[in-house]
């Protein structure tokens, strides 16, 4: 009896032991499996420490409203609008009780400033509220400064400060008592600390006393900006920015760089020196697109070039400016300087290298030691025009470029090739550039995933000597260019991981690359999709905000061949690969994009190596239409997963739609 039990036992152990083979191997029919080689000893390119970067432009509420943390809308009542933002509360006595005047003759910069006249002792019966930029993001236990310049040649002025809620229920009180100033303009500050969090805050002044008071300048500034620099950036913005460990940014645009015309266009020597001395300008994706008209965005230039130069330096990454040609956006008036006219612009280029790097005797150099920097900034490269085309760009570049190489000889050109990486336009310029010797090439690339997938191989047929390619502007448009159904979805970004195992493959002729844009507001945004987007209070990376960071940190220092039957791994059964060696960390790199609905079962073999331990991140999802949200912002994000490599040859299941990346640590 109980050897039919034992029997039937065995037999069954059998049958479940089939069963079990049987699965696995059906579920592995049609699970393509490659064997992919790296080979340590085939050394490729150095891969250049600039080669992952990030490209800053004042869009979708970039900087102000974005990472410049002012919290108040139109603060010198400069906006077409002069009170803008602003509203009045309570009601003026007698007509003309709030004015705004403007003294344009003895200072043009910030000409408007608001003159409210009080009577009665009044108190707590005029005031005015500011709305800031779709509502005040306000933080509980945060300390807030509040600042104005004013003027008062009468009696004591007191002003009862009030951050609200969006029931208009105080949040944070302080007071703050303006004394005579005679005929002088005076800044006073105070701290409000908040009792609670709002998302869409807003501040009231209240204004108490009899007379005459001038008021400039209202400001509200939370106290824990970035480094708690008084004035500064959002700390949770520049943080992930210093998390990508980004090799350069550039800045400050993009067509902002431009202008609608030449009279706004960015000139950096407007954005330097006091706040109060910089000139506001209408920014110009303000009304760019009648679809989403934007009329409160201004550029006051808080965030202006010193601030760019000390953000690139804080996050340890290479400034890279772009100036502009004397060429207005050719998309808009298309305006040009004449020839004649240019020399300012190139005067523009060639100060601002003295301002980055002069000696603190140098006119340039001197300003960045007054403004509290004598260490120079170390400026190697700029950008002569944003997106430029057409002969009348390589007619002014052509002077920039012999101005500036004839004094700095060593400093590095950053040329336009326009606004797409193909056709007519850009035919003609990548020849010129190229017959002209140019030291980097810009190329754009606002396409959809499948040209992405398509072009992993774009650069392995470019000359290897010559120019060098910085892919300065790119994201993959899941609807169209400009479409305001375009998604960060993490097809875009499976996609653009597969292009750019391509860029590192060719990191001998690709130095640089940055996505575009970088911001964008949850409410005021012009152009999606962005690589991470805010609120008042929150921000988060999209799926493309992980994938640019997993190449970053993973750069490495050497290109190294992996192969698949000989030949690189781009699109065969939807895989795409690049491997690194990382010459500090003594580690290999690989990554692999997997862009099919297929697991893959591949086997990776690594020649010329012994190996150590590994660690592996993978980003994956079934559903290419997954986003992350601020409710869900790490919904696609890197993973740690576990890889068992325990020789030079291993294997490595790449789930559908994954991007994994593998250090191995090599002797
Ligand atoms: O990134 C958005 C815009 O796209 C940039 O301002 C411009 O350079 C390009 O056309």
């Amino acid at each position: 009896m109980s050897q039919l039990v034992t029997y039937r036992w065995h037999c069954l152990q059998r049958m479940l032991t089939l069963i079990l083979i049987l699965t696995i191997s059906l579920s592995s029919i049609g699970q393509p499996s490659h064997t992919l080689v790296v080979d340590a000893n085939k050394k490729g390119a150095t891969i250049q420490p600039t080669m992952w970067g990030v490209f800053f432009e004042d869009i979708n509420l970039g900087a102000d409203g974005g990472i410049y943390a002012e919290l108040v809308k139109n603060r010198s009542f400069e906006f077409t609008k002069a009170l803008m933002g602003w509203t009045i509360l309570g009601k003026p006595l007698t007509e003309g009780d709030l004015t705004i005047l403007n003294r344009s003759k003895i200072n043009s910069n910030n000409p408007r400033f608001l003159r409210v006249t009080l009577h009665n002792n009044a108190i707590g019966s005029i005031g005015l509220s500011n709305e800031g930029f779709r509502g005040m993001g306000i933080k509980k236990d945060n300390g807030y400064e509040f600042s104005l310049l004013y003027r008062n040649g009468g009696s004591d002025k007191k002003l009862n400060i009030e951050l609200v809620n969006e029931k208009n229920e105080k949040i944070g009180v302080a007071s703050l008592t303006l004394a005579s100033t005679g005929e002088e303009w005076k800044k006073q500050s105070v701290k409000v600390k908040a009792t609670s969090t709002v998302l869409k805050g807003k501040l009231n002044i209240w204004f108490e006393g009899d007379g005459i008071v001038d008021m400039d300048m209202i400001s509200l500034f939370p106290q824990d900006t970035w480094k708690n620099r008084p004035g500064g950036l959002r700390a949770d913005m520049v943080q992930l920015l210093a998390d990508m460990k980004p090799g350069f940014i550039r800045f400050p645009g993009g067509c902002i760089v431009e202008g609608f015309d030449l009279q706004h266009r960015y000139q950096w020597k407007k954005t330097i020196g006091p706040i109060d001395e910089r000139q506001l300008i209408i920014n110009r994706w303000n009304n760019e697109f009648a679809h989403r008209p934007t009329p409160d965005y201004f550029q006051t230039f808080g965030l202006g070039f010193y601030e760019y130069f000390q953000l690139a330096e804080d996050i340890g990454a290479e400034p890279l400016p772009i100036l502009n040609c004397g060429m207005a956006c050719q998309f808009n008036s298309a305006e040009l300087a004449s020839m004649d006219d240019l020399d300012p612009y190139v005067q523009d280029a060639l100060d601002l290298i003295e301002f980055a790097n002069g000696d603190i005797n140098s006119t340039w150099g001197k300003l960045r030691a007054q403004l509290g920097h004598p260490a120079p900034f170390h400026l190697k490269m700029m950008g002569v025009g944003n997106e430029n085309w057409g002969p009348q760009y390589i007619e002014r570049l052509k002077v920039f470029t012999s101005a500036i190489k004839s004094k700095y000889p060593d400093f590095k050109i950053v040329n336009s090739s326009g606004t797409d990486p193909n056709g007519d336009r850009f035919d003609y310029l990548n020849t010129e550039l190229r017959s002209m010797h140019a030291d980097i090439i810009d190329e754009h690339y606002y396409r959809k995933p499948e040209w992405f997938l398509a072009n992993a191989r774009r650069y392995d047929n470019y000359p290897r000597n010559g120019s060098k390619i910085f892919g300065g502007e790119y994201a993959a448009q899941s609807d169209h260019t400009v479409s305001v159904n375009n998604k960060n979805s993490w097809f875009t970004a499976l996609s653009e991981a597969a292009f750019m195992t391509g860029l590192e493959r060719n990191a001998d002729v690709v130095n640089m690359a940055s996505y575009a844009p970088l911001f964008a507001h949850e409410e005021g945004w012009q152009w999606t999709p962005d690589l991470i987007w805010v609120n008042n209070l929150q921000s988060y990376g999209t799926p493309n905000y992980y994938v640019q960071k997993m190449f970053s940190l993973n750069k490495g220092t050497d290109v190294v061949t992996i192969t698949l039957n000989n030949e690189v791994v781009a699109g065969q059964d939807s895989l795409y690969a690049s491997a690194q060696l990382d010459k500090k960390s003594k580690e290999l790199i690989i990554k692999l994009v997997n862009a099919s609905s297929k697991k893959q079962k591949n086997t990776i073999q690594l020649k010329g190596v012994e190996v150590g331990t590994a660690t592996m991140y993978v980003m994956q999802s079934n559903d290419l239409d997954a986003v992350n949200s601020f409710a869900s912002p790490l919904n696609i994000s890197p993973r740690l997963k576990s890889v068992d490599v325990k020789g030079p040859t291993f294997s490595l299941e790449a789930q559908p739609y994954s991007f994994s990346v593998i250090r191995v640590k090599v002797f």
